[in-house]
């Protein structure tokens, strides 16, 4: 083939090319995998992890920062883990995920608890772990946090999540700092809380405030959002540090986007520099200057450090139409995005025919008209063939259910050119074993 005109160019940047007509990722061949393991299968780079994750430090390297992985992208326990030797940080939303990153080893310290509903058992869980900081979402879980800090006596560490009301060109479902969204407080209501903090107000005895942040959506391919809600939270934390609060960061949230469909992207440098030039512009940028800034990106560490490995069941025409059906064993409960925003995932065969193309949906096998992998496709296709679905490392196996009672996928991680599992395929027993159904009579 090519490699000139390498398609895979115009959707990814990850470690794929064609070697003698068979793809490889990372130098690993994806049909050699699909037929050990069998499909629908995960295949993760740890080598691509490596890489992004180095893009990340470098970028931010001119300034105090962290990174917190948002665990809900991907939380299979060999990636955690493998972040955590690179010491990454966690930006987590459920005592799950507290309970999984614990599980790896990381520091309670760089762990950050985001998310709407935090329950009085997870606020707990987390207190006793002392970790870094909890994301306040509402004033009511906030003054939660303050009487089971009191209860278990202890000082919560808190950084206020603010809505910047910023808009947002990206799915609506995941914008997360227009107005309408649920998420974060207002600035107006973090500026009082700010004020009651400093004037040590019965309501926040056990509290203390160390950062603000924003988290303002996902899938992001502009700067201008950021920049706006960096400003915001520039003006909070000057705020803060002139009540003398000690202030440690400001949280930027995640959110920049990878190129799905030939998308202009920005990457992490971009990003870094557009926040780095706003700091140094701010009045007062002295204050600020001991300021730590926490990133939390989940997609772009991970999103194009996976495939979906899946096999043509059956082909069909379409009715009265030229095009085709490709069933495949992959479905909508191995891979949602799709069906829920109409995520765009390209479709690559694993070995390269040169033989006509048609287009075809590429369809699972589950009974619902939305349960489609990737429309529109130009392949090759016959049964048993074995296709990618390439950028699936975030929100793919994380999304992924038991709808219509199939079985999750297996897993499987390349590293240095070494291909290990890690993460079995699921057997039915893994199913029938919670439910109580032998009581029932009539
Ligand atoms: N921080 C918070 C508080 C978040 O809610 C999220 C994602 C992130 C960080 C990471 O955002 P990222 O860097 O991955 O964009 N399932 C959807 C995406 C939902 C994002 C939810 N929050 C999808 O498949 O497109």
């Amino acid at each position: 083939m090519n490699h000139k005109k390498n398609p895979l160019n115009n959707f990814t940047s990850a470690d794929l090319s064609y070697q003698q007509n068979s793809l490889c990722f990372s130098q690993v061949s994806l049909e050699a995998l699909a037929r050990t393991h069998h499909t629908p299968l995960f295949v993760y780079s740890l080598d691509q992890i490596n890489t992004n994750v180095l893009n990340y430090k470098e970028a931010f390297a001119g300034m105090k920062s962290r990174i917190c992985y948002a665990v809900k992208a991907n939380s299979s326990l060999a990636i955690l883990r493998f972040l955590t030797l690179h010491d990454i940080g966690f930006d987590i939303v459920s005592g799950g995920e507290l309970s999984q990153v614990l599980a790896v080893g990381a520091d309670p310290a760089n762990i950050v608890y985001s998310g709407v509903g935090k329950t009085v058992s997870e606020i707990d869980f987390a207190l006793h772990q002392s970790i870094g900081c909890f994301n306040i979402e509402s004033l009511q879980e906030l003054y939660c946090i303050n009487q089971r800090a009191k209860a278990l006596n202890v000082y919560a560490r808190v950084s206020l999540r603010i809505n910047p009301e910023v808009s947002l060109k990206t799915h609506k479902y995941i914008a997360t700092g227009k107005r309408e969204n649920k998420f974060g407080i207002s600035l107006r209501d973090a500026q009082s809380l700010l004020e009651k903090s400093a004037s040590n107000d019965a309501s926040l005895t056990n509290i203390k405030i160390v950062g603000v942040g924003a988290h303002i959506g996902s899938q992001i391919i502009s700067v201008s959002p950021y920049r706006s809600s960096f400003a915001a939270l520039c003006k909070l934390a000057i705020q803060a540090i002139s009540l003398q609060l000690p202030i440690e960061h400001i949280d930027v949230g995640g959110g920049l986007g990878i190129r799905y469909n030939n998308e202009k992207i920005i990457t992490p440098k971009v990003l870094a520099q557009e926040l780095f030039a706003q700091l140094k512009s701010v009045k007062n940028a002295k204050t600020l200057s001991n300021i730590t800034l926490i990133l939390e990106p989940g997609r772009s560490l991970i999103g194009n450090c996976g495939v979906l490995l899946t096999k043509v069941l059956y082909t069909k025409q379409k009715i009265n139409k030229r095009e085709g059906f490709a069933i495949v064993d992959a479905g909508m409960n191995d891979l949602i995005r799709p069906a829920l925003y109409q995520g765009y995932h390209h479709t690559m065969p694993v070995l390269y025919k040169n033989a006509i193309k048609k287009t075809w949906d590429i369809v699972g096998p589950v009974c619902e008209s939305g349960d489609f992998l990737s429309l529109q496709q130009r392949l090759a296709l016959a049964p048993d063939d074995i296709i990618a679905l390439l950028n699936v490392g975030a929100y793919g196996m994380s999304m992924s259910s038991n709808y219509n009672t199939r079985l999750r996928a297996k897993e499987v991680a390349i590293y240095n050119g070494a291909t290990s599992i890690i993460r079995e395929r699921e057997v039915i027993s893994d199913l029938l074993k919670h439910d109580h159904w032998q009581h029932i009579s009539i």
